[in-house]
C-alpha cells in the first residue's frame, strides 16, 4: 500500500462520465422484470380517481396506505392486518431475521371490492388471474420522503405503477431501479429482500398483486 498508489486508484473513478439519466428509467434484472404485458395507464388513473373520491385509504405503516382491492371469497371478515400480512426482516445491529405480523392465506382473496367492480382495475384483475397466481391485491400510496422496512415476504409481486415520480424507487437485494408509470407490468421478487422509497415530492401509488405461490422458504 503506498500514497500514490492510493491517490491513483481513486483518479481512476474521478475521469469517468457520471449518468444523470439512466437512473430516470427502468432497468431491470432477474429480480426486477418488465414484463410484456401492458394496461392502459390513462384508464387506470381515471379509475383510480374516481376511487378515491369515495374510499379511504388505511394507513398501514407511517406514510403508507393502502386500499383493498381484492377480499376473501369465503366472505370472513376483513381485518386491517390483510393490508400488511407476515413479512422477515433484520431490524437490528444483530443482523438476526425476524417473522412479522401474520401468514395470510392469498390464495383466498379471488373476489373483487364492490368499489372496483365494473371499472378498469375489474379488466386488468381478470387479465392478471388469467395469467398468474393473483392473491390479494391492493393499491398502495406512499408519501413523499418515505420508504418501507428492509424486508422479504413470503411470494413474489406483480407491480403496475399508477402515479410516481422519478424519485420513486424500488430496490430488490443489491438491485435498485425506478419504475416509470406508463401501463407496465413489473414481476418483483419480493421474496429477496427489499424496499420501496419515494424520495420525490409527490405521492407515489402502485397497484400490488401479490403472487399466490407456497411461502418461499429459503
Ligand atoms: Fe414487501
Amino acid at each position: 500500500m503506498s500514497i500514490s498508489e492510493d491517490t491513483k486508484e481513486l483518479n481512476s473513478y474521478i475521469n469517468g462520465r457520471v449518468d444523470i439519466d439512466s437512473v430516470a428509467t427502468f432497468k431491470g434484472n432477474e429480480h426486477i422484470v418488465k414484463l410484456k404485458l401492458k394496461f392502459d395507464i390513462e384508464r387506470i388513473r381515471e379509475a383510480l380517481d374516481q376511487i378515491k373520491s369515495s374510499s379511504k385509504f388505511k394507513t398501514a405503516a407511517s406514510g403508507f396506505h393502502a386500499l383493498a382491492m381484492t377480499r376473501r371469497k369465503d366472505g370472513s371478515v376483513d381485518s386491517d392486518k390483510d393490508l400488511v400480512g407476515r413479512y422477515y426482516t433484520r431490524v437490528d445491529n444483530s443482523y438476526d431475521e425476524v417473522a412479522k405480523d401474520e401468514l395470510v392465506d392469498e390464495s383466498l382473496f379471488s373476489e373483487l371490492v364492490d368499489v372496483f367492480k365494473g371499472t378498469y382495475f375489474e379488466t386488468i384483475h381478470k387479465e392478471l388471474s388469467a395469467r398468474y397466481p393473483i392473491g390479494r391485491v391492493r393499491i398502495l400510496e406512499k408519501d413523499s420522503y418515505n420508504c418501507n422496512s428492509w424486508h422479504r415476504d413470503p411470494e413474489p409481486r406483480i407491480h403496475i405503477p399508477i402515479y410516481t415520480n422519478p424519485g420513486a424507487l424500488f430496490i430488490v437485494n443489491h438491485h435498485c431501479t425506478h419504475l416509470p408509470a406508463d401501463g407496465s407490468v413489473f414481476f418483483t421478487d419480493t421474496r429477496g429482500y427489499h424496499t420501496a422509497l419515494n424520495g420525490g415530492e409527490q405521492p407515489r401509488t402502485h397497484l400490488v398483486a401479490t403472487l399466490a405461490y407456497p411461502e418461499y422458504k429459503p
